[in-house]
């Protein structure tokens, strides 16, 4: 039998600050469709793990392979280009543009894409509208709540149907409910486009509205299985 392909996998993926090894020889497969939520402790690697899945940061060992070509021997740029147009991240720490409006926001990934302005528009005003902050699409993002401006990251991670979504801690800011609801939201719309999730979370009730778990300990897999 023929494996299906990975989307994204890594082999031996190794990330260091200096002296700290954050992510340690780590061995992943994530296959079309699947969703992984990826725990551990604080401090245990998990950002940076997902930093160098979307080639934000190129590894200090190992090989990252996003659709059949090895990002990790890409330049910045092309990193950069290969993510914007076929990744959405969520960054643990935001990285919305404060001067523009949620809408504005999400339509970015579109118009960096060559999509026209109003159809951008529509498009990331149904994200929103996905997302459950559709009132605030037209405030500036310095302007609404936290977990509104989470939400609308999300959008902007989800709208251009990208292979891959990678979700840092994408619903710390969220009421339980609110998180459960956007976690299925970005289940079904990865789901419907075949996109591989991966969820960065502490919270064991996010990690149960996805299939797969990892565990990482020091910057190695202490649970789950490498492919
Ligand atoms: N820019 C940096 N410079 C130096 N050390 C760093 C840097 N970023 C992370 N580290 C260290 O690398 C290790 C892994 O950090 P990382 O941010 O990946 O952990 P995490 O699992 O995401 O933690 P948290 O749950 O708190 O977000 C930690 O020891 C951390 O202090
Ligand atoms: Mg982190």
């Amino acid at each position: 039998m023929t494996p299906e392909p990975a989307v994204l996998a890594t082999r031996g993926l190794t990330v260091r600050y200096g002296d700290t090894v954050a992510v340690d020889a780590v061995d992943l497969t994530f296959l079309p469709g699947s969703r992984t939520a990826v725990m551990g402790p604080s401090g245990s690697g998990k950002s940076s793990l997902l930093h160098a899945l979307g080639g934000v940061v190129r590894p200090d060992g190992g090989e990252v392979w996003f659709e059949n070509e090895r990002l990790d021997r890409l330049s910045e740029a092309q990193r950069s280009r290969r993510r914007l147009a076929r990744m959405g991240m969520v960054f643990q720490f935001g990285d919305l543009v404060p001067e523009l409006t949620l809408v504005e926001n999400v339509m970015l990934p579109l118009q960096v894409l060559g999509e026209r302005a109003r159809p951008a528009r529509s498009r990331a005003l149904e994200m929103l509208d996905a997302l459950g902050v559709a009132e605030v699409a037209h405030r500036r993002t310095g302007a609404v709540s936290g977990g509104q401006a989470q939400r609308a990251a999300i959008a902007r991670a989800l709208v251009h149907r990208p292979a891959v979504v990678l979700a840092d801690e994408p619903t710390g800011s969220l009421d339980s409910l609110t998180a459960e609801q956007v976690l299925d939201t970005m289940v079904a719309i990865t789901t419907a486009s075949g996109a591989a999730l991966v969820v960065v979370t502490h919270e064991h009730v996010v990690a149960s509205h996805l299939d797969d778990l990892v565990v990482l300990r020091d910057g190695r897999i202490a649970v789950g299985a490498p492919a």
